[in-house]
């Protein structure tokens, strides 16, 4: 199987993946900065509640990530695709995603305000997985979610710029080009 056969088959099977939608959010060096992801995992419900999240090495979220080892996970409401649209499409090294936006800081991470819930975490592991650093976090403080929350394919359907941007075809040939493959699925 050639790689761009390998990727059209892990996003057909992820696509019956319902996964909901977050805004990762940091705060480095007085400078606030996020982006979608929906690779969230829960991973223990013990007295230390885990989750992993893995963020693309080559997103600046993913460098803030690394350099504080504290981050915001907000889940978003329906109404809220354009946000998903900002924070998702664009680097935080070409534009500030927070300009413009109803946000506040609560204990050093940036929260965009209004979203239906957020956690805070600490890292307490970093894995490599190739493309993207798995981190490993801990809860450290979060609001209850209100229901319901946009989710991956909801924002698929109602965004066609993300549906666009989610299409293999638009953006292999140079992930290929670069050595990298991002899979958002
Ligand atoms: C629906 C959707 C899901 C995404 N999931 C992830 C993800 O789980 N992990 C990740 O690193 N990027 C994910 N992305 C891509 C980032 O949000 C995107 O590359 C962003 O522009 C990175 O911004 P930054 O450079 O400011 O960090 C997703 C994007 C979309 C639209």
């Amino acid at each position: 199987m050639n790689p761009a056969e390998r990727i059209a088959l892990s996003r057909s099977f992820f696509q019956a993946m319902c996964e909901p939608l977050f805004l990762c959010t940091v705060m480095a060096n007085d400078r606030p900065n996020g982006c979608v992801v929906t690779q969230v995992m829960q991973l223990s419900y013990s007295d230390t509640p885990l989750m992993g999240v893995a963020l693309g090495k080559e997103n600046l979220t993913c460098s803030m990530v690394c350099e504080t080892k504290r981050f915001g996970l907000s889940y978003l409401e329906m109404r809220q695709t354009k946000i998903a649209e900002r924070f998702g499409l664009h680097s935080g090294r070409e534009v500030n995603k927070f300009a413009e936006i109803a946000w506040q800081e609560r204990e050093g991470i940036p929260l965009v305000t209004d979203v239906p819930g957020w956690a805070l975490f600490r890292v307490c592991h970093q894995i490599d997985v190739e493309t993207h650093l798995l981190f490993i976090a801990a809860l450290e403080s979060a609001s209850p979610p209100t229901l319901p929350v946009l989710d991956r394919n909801m924002l698929l359907r109602i965004s066609p710029d993300v549906a666009n941007r989610l299409d293999p075809w638009d953006w292999l040939p140079d992930a290929l080009h670069r050595g990298t493959l991002h899979v958002w699925c």
